[in-house]
């Protein structure tokens, strides 16, 4: 096999553990011998020619931290044909020969077509805090977003406990519950308000109300930003306004896309930009990499957005059992 070029490039929203990802990706592909090039700015700097080579050291002292040093975009004019063609133009003229996008299902979107119009190999490495990409149990930046979520929600609960407060705490996830069920879990919430399953304003009001009848003085729900029912603020105000119920809202935000990832993350993102490098390397393309039952996975790029990944059932029961 002839001496390759591979691109790498982080796109979306950012995922503590992309970094680590990109380290990865970087020093597999000079350890097989090929030469590695990073895309500055997502697909932005992709149709600017924002280029330029890697080598070992420019990963150095990265794994540790948040963000991404390649920097990242929400791209829309590479949503449009026109755009598209003015990225596969600049590969071409680059001589890539493979691209790996580091990010979530929007991401690969667009590699997918950037695949399928022009030809472009591309691997997708799934990074996104909200967890919800098919054919991966876990995406990186969840468990950072996680654990950073959860030390919140520990300080909230000192200060809900000593003014006997009802809090409302809104996580991320605009579609997905992923974060809500596990830091709600690990927090001890009351309630959990997930965009997967129907939120109800009467039976809300109803547990408020058994809650404090049953003696709690202090309770939190979590509600991902998604939910059918509101946001945090719109909840808060429809519990009051419905039930004449006090509460405070606190958004975690984007506190939770920020921060040094967790063990869990830098290992799987190292696992998994490894993989990436390999399966490209194997002639593999217009496939996502992934880690499913303890064990790294590959499918067909658009299962990873056409498929739904279930919240896990086992969780949302012992959430019922464990808060009742
Ligand atoms: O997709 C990750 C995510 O953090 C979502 O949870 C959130 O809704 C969205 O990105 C926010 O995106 P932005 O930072 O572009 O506003």
């Amino acid at each position: 096999m002839g001496k390759k070029k591979i691109a790498v490039m982080t796109s979306g929203g950012d995922a503590p553990g992309m970094n680590a990802c990109i380290r990865a990706v970087v020093r597999t592909t000079l350890h097989e011998g090929h030469s590695i090039f990073g895309i500055y700015g997502g697909y932005t700097g992709l149709i600017n020619g924002e280029l330029m080579p890697l080598n070992r050291h420019s990963v150095s002292n990265i794994i540790q931290k948040g963000g991404t040093f390649l920097k990242t975009s929400r791209c829309e004019t590479f949503r449009h044909k026109s755009g598209r063609r003015r990225a596969a133009d600049k590969i071409n003229e680059w001589a890539i020969e493979g691209l790996i996008v580091i990010g979530g299902d929007g991401s690969f979107r667009g590699a997918h077509a950037l695949f399928k119009e022009h030809n472009i190999p591309v691997i997708g490495v799934p990074a996104t805090i909200d967890n919800d990409i098919f054919g991966t149990d876990l995406t990186i930046g969840y468990d950072t977003a996680v654990t950073t979520a959860l030390h919140s929600i520990d300080k909230i609960r000192d200060t809900a406990a000593s003014h006997n407060r009802l809090f409302i705490v809104e996580v991320m996830g605009r579609n997905a519950g992923f974060i809500a069920l596990e830091v709600g879990i690990c927090g001890g919430a009351e309630e959990i308000l997930v965009p997967e399953t129907k939120s109800d304003l009467k039976k809300l009001g109803d547990e408020i109300k058994t809650w404090s009848k049953a003696g709690k003085k202090s309770s939190l729900i979590v509600v991902a930003e998604g939910d059918d029912l509101g946001n945090a603020n719109t909840i808060a105000d429809k519990v009051k306004e419905a039930y004449n119920i006090e509460s405070h809202v606190c958004v975690l935000g984007h506190t939770q896309r920020g921060g040094s990832p967790t063990a869990t993350d830098r290992v799987l993102a190292s696992r998994l930009g490894f993989h990436a490098v390999h399966e490209f390397l194997k002639g593999k393309e217009d496939i996502m990499v992934g880690w499913k039952s303890n064990q790294l996975n590959t499918i067909p790029l658009p299962q990873a957005w056409e498929k739904k990944k279930p919240l896990d059932k086992d969780l949302m029961n012992l959430y019922s059992v464990l808060s009742s």
